[in-house]
């Protein structure tokens, strides 16, 4: 863990108090989070394309989400219990014989911080990345965000869409791609949309217009060429991995949410694909919507896509500003590498301590 960050920085203080800052940067003065400056936000957001969308597909309300604070806590039981049957085993295979062991400190519930006061914001028309290495707790914070930590003990901090506390018609906006694909193997592509979209559209659409949705979204992402290919799974041969992630994305798009999260979307894939994968989250973006996505290893390329990077290391914020920012910022305070290498590298290298 590097100890020169282990506080707050100044990104992520600038995002809670909307002040400036030299090195973090000051995402209060782009955007407000006040739904009338949102959609003059969103008329900036450059040309949008919306050829054959129905009208169900051709709007959607902006987002700001902003978090604050958010924490994430967890309690895990000890089971090696004296009076539980693992205490049994493990003392048998220990060699105690003693039938009632005093507990041990160890064998105290324990708490485990996963998220330490995550701050940040994002925008309609922008994409946010989450980084950091395996087990720092970006899908944590994803889930969070997405309010799938509601009412779960331990999860303390706010989340804001557009100012105000999630509600069901927030949550109902909010698409969220899981890190593990859930499809079903045995289902064509074209099957699994117009399925969902029978299912989750609205009643008061017809038939052939949910249909239409689907094949709307179908297209949007690309998927026309591999409409009749079944997904498939590691048993079974079916799409490739890349239109397989476009798949969960497109079963996402379907209710044409404002916010669209995604956990690595593009792990497994190579850099070619990925960076087409972000084009297709960047054009989507353009179209108001608000991504969250959280990324492992992304390329240079794909790295000066992301308008806004927040990076994590070990639950703990390092750095939460504009992308382009992150490699000035920590130049200020006496980090950066000693030959030019990929921003997201040297970040993965910083939030490892290296
Ligand atoms: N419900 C849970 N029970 C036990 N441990 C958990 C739970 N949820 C998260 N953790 C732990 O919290 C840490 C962060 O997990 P998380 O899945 O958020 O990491 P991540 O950054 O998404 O990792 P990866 O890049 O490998 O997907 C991990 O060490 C994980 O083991
Ligand atoms: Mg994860």
């Amino acid at each position: 863990m590097p100890a020169p960050f282990g506080g707050t920085p100044s990104g992520s203080e600038t995002a809670k108090n909307g002040s400036d800052s030299s090195n973090g940067p000051d995402r209060s003065k782009d955007h407000n989070t006040n739904n009338t400056t949102n959609n003059n936000d969103n008329n900036n957001i450059g040309p949008r394309d919306f050829r054959g969308l129905p009208s169900l597909m051709s709007f959607c309300s902006p987002l700001t989400l902003k978090f604050i604070d958010v924490t994430y806590r967890l309690k895990s039981e000890n089971k090696n219990r004296p009076d539980g049957c693992c205490g049994n085993i493990s003392r048998r295979m220990l060699g105690s014989n003693s039938s009632v062991a005093s507990p041990r400190p160890s064998d105290q519930p324990t708490e485990r911080t996963i998220l330490h006061g995550i701050t940040g914001m994002a925008f309609p028309g922008e994409i946010l990345a989450v980084l950091g290495p395996s087990g720092s707790g970006k899908s944590t914070l994803l889930n969070a965000l997405a309010g799938r930590l509601q009412g779960q003990g331990g999860s303390t901090g706010t989340v804001l869409a557009n100012g105000k506390r999630l509600t069901k018609s927030v949550l109902r906006k909010t698409g969220f791609v899981t890190q593990d694909d859930v499809l079903c193997p045995h289902l064509t592509v074209r099957e699994i949309l117009v399925f969902c979209s029978l299912l989750r559209l609205p009643t008061v659409l017809s038939r052939k217009e949910k249909v239409s949705v689907a094949e709307s979204v179908m297209s949007e992402l690309g998927l026309d060429k591999c409409q009749n290919t079944i997904i498939g799974n590691s048993f079974i041969r079916g799409v490739s991995g890349g239109e397989r992630k476009r798949v969960s994305i497109a079963h996402e798009l379907l209710l044409n949410p404002s916010l669209l999260i995604l956990d690595e979307p593009t792990s497994g894939l190579d850099s070619t694909a990925a960076h087409r994968l972000l084009l297709t989250l960047g054009s989507l973006a353009q179209k108001g919507k608000t991504v969250v996505t959280s990324i492992h290893q992304p390329s240079s390329r794909v790295y000066q896509m992301f308008d806004s990077v927040l990076v994590l290391s070990e639950g703990k914020c390092l750095y939460y500003g504009k992308g382009s920012d992150a490699m000035s910022y920590f130049a200020a305070i006496g980090y950066s590498p000693s030959f030019p290498m990929n921003p997201a590298d040297f970040l993965l290298d910083l939030a490892n301590g290296m």
